[in-house]
C-alpha cells in the first residue's frame, strides 16, 4: 500500500512540527534499520514474510509526545496505526495490515517499578511477562508474583489488554482482573488515566482488547502472593500407560481440586502411540501436594520422585522448558533468546466433559497426518477463583462454568506454502472435529488467542455492530455490546481499527 509522496513529506512534516524529538525514532522504508526493526518482534514468522504489507513509517516513541504526534498526523494523512509491544499477536495484526498503515512499536516504554511494600507495581506496555516475573520476584524475595501467561516473551501491552493468564490463574484469575489504574491516549491524542478516561473505558481496555480504544502506556497492577516454595511436575503417559483414561478423569477434577493446584494436560502424537503430558505447579511444599493427589487424581500415580520443589521465579524457568540449574539463573526471562516460528492457534472452552471414545477419535486425525506435521493440544484447567468473578466484572466473560480451555496449537520451521497449508489443515480438522464437545451459540474463543477464522470486520471501516457480532460474541459475550458502546463514546470516528476491532455503533447501518 503506497502513499503519494507529497503525502509521506505531509506526514514526515507534521510530527516535526509536533514534536522536537520524533526525528530520533522514526524508520522510513529507506532506513537502513527499517527491515531489522520491522523483524525485531514479529513473533510468528508468517507474518516477516515478503509478501506481507509494510508499515510506511514505524516509530519506537521514547515519550508521550512523540505517540500524539503519531496519533495526530496519521489521522491527518489517513493512515492506520498498529500498535505493538510484545508482537506476539497470533495473527500479526500488531505488524501487518492491508491498508496504508505505520507500526507505533513501544520497545522502548519497558519500565518495570515494583513496589513490594505496598504489593503495586507500574509496568509499561512495552515489558515482557517473563522481565515482569523476573524484577518482582527480584523486589520481593519471591514472595509476589502476578497472574500472567508463561511464555516469557509475550508482551505486556497485548497481554494485559486482551485478559492473560498462566498458571496461577485458578488461584488469582486472569492478569486484567489485578489492574486498578492505566495510562493511555486516546483518538484525540489526549493522555488519560483511570480517573479521567472513566470507569466505562478502564472497563474496556482489561479484556476488551486495546487496539480499539487508544494505545494503553502503562499498567498499575496489584501483586498477588505465592509461597516461597512451590512443587512442580511433569509426567508423561501413552496410551499404552492409559493417558485416555488419565485424561478423561482429569476432566472430572481439574476444575475442582485446591485451587492452589493447577494441572494442564498437553496432547501430542509420538510416533505410533498418543502421548498425555500432565504439567503441574502446586502453590506449596510436596508434603501438602502428595495426599492431595491421592484424594482427587490417585490414578496417575504421583510420587515424591515425580515432584520438584523450588520458588515461584524458578517454577516460571522450568515451565518454559528451560534446565534449572543449581543457581537458578532467572536472568534467563529477561534475555530476548526465544526461537521464532511460523505458528498458528485456535481455542475453544469445554463445559462437559468429552467421552473417551471421542478422544480416540480424536487420535485418528492425528495418525492420518503426514508425520512431519506438528500439532498439540493445550488443556488449561479453569475453576477456583475463575469461577468466583462475574462474566461482566471486566469484558475477558469466561468464568463459572467452563471446566476448561482448549488450545489447538500448530507450528513449523519451514517456510514453503505447503507446510503452512498442511498444518492449517490439520488444526482446522481438530477444530471441526471437536465441535459437538465444546461450547455453543456462541463457540466461544479467547481473544488473546486471536483466530482470524472465526470472522472479521470488513476492510472498508464499516463494519456494522451486527457483522462484527459474528466474531465479537465468540470473544466477548454479551460484553460485546458494552464494549460498542465504549467504543461509541471515545472513538466514534473509529481511528483505531483493525481486522477484529470492536465497531462504533452507527445509526446508518
Ligand atoms: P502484540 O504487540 O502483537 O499485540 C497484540 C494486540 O494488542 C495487537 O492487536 C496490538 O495492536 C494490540 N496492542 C499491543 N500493545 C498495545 C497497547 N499498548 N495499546 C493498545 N493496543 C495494543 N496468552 C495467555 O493468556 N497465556 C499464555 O500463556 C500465552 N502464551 C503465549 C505464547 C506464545 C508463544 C504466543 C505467541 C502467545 C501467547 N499468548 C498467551 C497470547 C498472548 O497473550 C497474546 O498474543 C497477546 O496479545 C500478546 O501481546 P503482545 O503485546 O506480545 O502482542
Amino acid at each position: 500500500a503506497a502513499l503519494a509522496p507529497e503525502n509521506h513529506e505531509n506526514f514526515l512534516k507534521c510530527l516535526s512540527l509536533q514534536s522536537d524529538t520524533i526525528s530520533k525514532v522514526i524508520y522510513t522504508q529507506n532506513n537502513s534499520s527499517y527491515s531489522s526493526v520491522l523483524k525485531s518482534s514479529i513473533q510468528n514468522l508468517v507474518f516477516s514474510a515478503p509478501t506481507n504489507q509494510k508499515p510506511l513509517f514505524i516509530i519506537t516513541p521514547f515519550h508521550v509526545s512523540e505517540i500524539q504526534a503519531a496519533i495526530k498526523c496519521s489521522k491527518k494523512s489517513g493512515l492506520q496505526i498498529r500498535v505493538r509491544s510484545g508482537g506476539h499477536d497470533l495473527e500479526g495484526l500488531s505488524s501487518i495490515s492491508d491498508v496504508p498503515f505505520i507500526i507505533v512499536d513501544l520497545i522502548n516504554f519497558s519500565e518495570i517499578s515494583v513496589d513490594a511494600e505496598a504489593k503495586t507495581a507500574w509496568v509499561q506496555s512495552g515489558a515482557t511477562v517473563g522481565q515482569l516475573n523476573y524484577r518482582i520476584a527480584e523486589k520481593s524475595q519471591n514472595l509476589l508474583a502476578f497472574p500472567v501467561g508463561t511464555c516469557p516473551g509475550v508482551g505486556v501491552g497485548g497481554h494485559f489488554s486482551g485478559g492473560g493468564y498462566g498458571a496461577l490463574l485458578r488461584k488469582y484469575g486472569v492478569a486484567a482482573d489485578h489492574i486498578v489504574d492505566a495510562h493511555m491516549i486516546d483518538a484525540k491524542g489526549r493522555f488519560l488515566n483511570r480517573e479521567s478516561m472513566g470507569e466505562d473505558l478502564f472497563w474496556a481496555i482489561r479484556g476488551g482488547g486495546g487496539p480499539s480504544f487508544g494505545i494503553i502506556i502503562s499498567w498499575k497492577i496489584e501483586l498477588v502472593d505465592v509461597p516461597s516454595t512451590v512443587t512442580v511436575f511433569a509426567i508423561p503417559r501413552t496410551l499404552e500407560q492409559n493417558a485416555t483414561k488419565l485424561l478423561h478423569k482429569w476432566q472430572y477434577i481439574a476444575d475442582r481440586v485446591h485451587e492452589d493446584l493447577f494441572i494442564s494436560p498437553f496432547l501430542y502424537r509420538a510416533n505410533s502411540t498418543m502421548v498425555c503430558l500432565f504439567t503441574s505447579l502446586f502453590l506449596g511444599g510436596v508434603d501438602r501436594l502428595l495426599p492431595l493427589m491421592q484424594e482427587s487424581f490417585p490414578e496417575l500415580g504421583l510420587t515424591q520422585e515425580d515432584c520438584r520443589e523450588m520458588s515461584f521465579i524458578e517454577s516460571v524457568v522450568y515451565i518454559n522448558g528451560f534446565e534449572i540449574r543449581e543457581s537458578v539463573n532467572a536472568n534467563i526471562l529477561i534475555d530476548d533468546r526465544f526461537i521464532k516460528r511460523f505458528f498458528k492457534g485456535k481455542a475453544d472452552y469445554v463445559i462437559e466433559p468429552i467421552p473417551k471414545e471421542a478422544f480416540e477419535g480424536l487420535y485418528d486425525l492425528f495418525y492420518e497426518e503426514d508425520p512431519r506435521t506438528y500439532g498439540l493440544l493445550v488443556f488449561f484447567p479453569y475453576g477456583g477463583k475463575m469461577s468466583e468473578i462475574s462474566e461482566s466484572e471486566i469484558p475477558f466473560p469466561h468464568r463459572a462454568g467452563n471446566r476448561y480451555t482448549l488450545l489447538y496449537y500448530a507450528e513449523w520451521q519451514d517456510a514453503t506454502n505447503e507446510a503452512s497449508q498442511r498444518h492449517k489443515n490439520m488444526l482446522n480438522k481438530l477444530f471441526n472435529y471437536m465441535n459437538p464437545y465444546v461450547t455453543k451459540n456462541p463457540r466461544t474463543a479467547y481473544i488473546n488467542y486471536r483466530d482470524l477464522d472465526i470472522g472479521t470486520n470488513n476492510k472498508l471501516g464499516d463494519t456494522s455492530v451486527q457483522e462484527a457480532s459474528v466474531w465479537g460474541k465468540k470473544y466477548f459475550k454479551n460484553n460485546f455490546y458494552r464494549l460498542v458502546h465504549v467504543k461509541t463514546m471515545v472513538d466514534p470516528e473509529n481511528f483505531f481499527r483493525n481486522e477484529q476491532s470492536i465497531p462504533p455503533f452507527n445509526l446508518l447501518k
